[in-house]
């Protein structure tokens, strides 16, 4: 009952299979996810505006991420869990870099870390995969550079941008990532891409033609209350939970809650 390994996902661009990717930032929904089969489940800075209320991931530090990453690699067996490394962690040099992975990996427990950009990162990925970290990359809408970005938009449109793009995925490959998130690009770029790369790529508003999709789980579930178009919501969790605070403050207000079958004699 081993985990997924990077192995495992490098051979699944192989066979050509697809699979799934979700975010986790906790006990409860993390084994619920490692139990449903998902594969690999990224401990994401979204935390920032998910967990912590920030309207950006910009503010979430290492301190922030750590606990969480440490209770999805507890809560689960099988899933390959993969810790982002926030913004201001790595940036600065690769031993930046390998001082922000290693406490993920020795204080979470994590088994790969992600970063965001191409080429001006290729440097911090080599000497993190120089040091056995497995390492994700993440292109096209990089959210810890949306001051520089301008806004969440779409990125790689047009012949130049795109090439950049495609340069940026190769790049990334040749510096020994595992794997790289494509973000909000259009669909036959990534496509495009997927097809000259030797390693999975993970779409997230990117089209059907990558090798695996990820979303933020509370985008997926219907809890999250504003989502982008590339969002699709496989539950209402907002609506069920909203229902079941309500029948609960109800009964309490009514006293019918708790009852007979719900108190010690
Ligand atoms: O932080 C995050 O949730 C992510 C995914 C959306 C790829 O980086
Ligand atoms: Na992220």
């Amino acid at each position: 009952n081993r985990r997924v390994s990077v192995r495992d996902i490098l051979q699944a661009k192989e066979r050509q299979e697809r699979w799934p990717m979700l975010t986790a930032y906790d006990a409860l929904t993390a084994r619920v996810f490692d139990e449903a089969g998902i594969p690999v489940l990224l401990v994401g800075d979204s935390a920032a505006m998910v967990v912590y209320g920030y309207d950006s991931t910009l503010p979430v530090t290492v301190d922030d991420l750590l606990p969480l990453t440490a209770a999805v690699s507890r809560a689960t067996r099988r899933a390959l869990v993969v810790a982002d490394l926030p913004f201001g962690s790595y940036q600065g040099s690769p031993g930046q870099a390998l001082d922000a992975a290693s406490r993920f990996m020795k204080e979470g427990h994590a088994q790969a870390v992600k970063l965001e950009g191409g080429h001006r990162v290729a440097a911090h990925v080599e000497a993190l995969v120089g040091a056995g970290v497995p390492v994700m990359g993440h292109i096209g809408l990089t959210p810890q550079s949306v001051n520089t970005l301008g806004g969440y938009r779409v990125q790689g449109r047009g012949e130049e941008a795109g090439a950049a793009l495609l340069a940026d995925a190769k790049e990334l490959e040749r510096a020994g990532a595992f794997s790289v998130v494509l973000e909000c690009v259009p669909s036959e770029l990534a496509a495009r891409v997927t097809e000259q790369l030797s390693i999975p790529t993970i779409g997230i508003g990117a089209g059907p033609r990558t090798d695996a999709q990820v979303l933020v789980w509370q985008d997926m579930a219907g809890l999250s209350p504003h989502v982008a178009k590339f969002v699709k919501a496989y539950a209402d969790l907002n609506e069920t939970l909203s229902t079941a605070a309500r029948t609960f403050a109800d009964e309490v207000v009514q006293g019918s809650f708790p009852d007979a079958d719900h108190s010690y004699n």
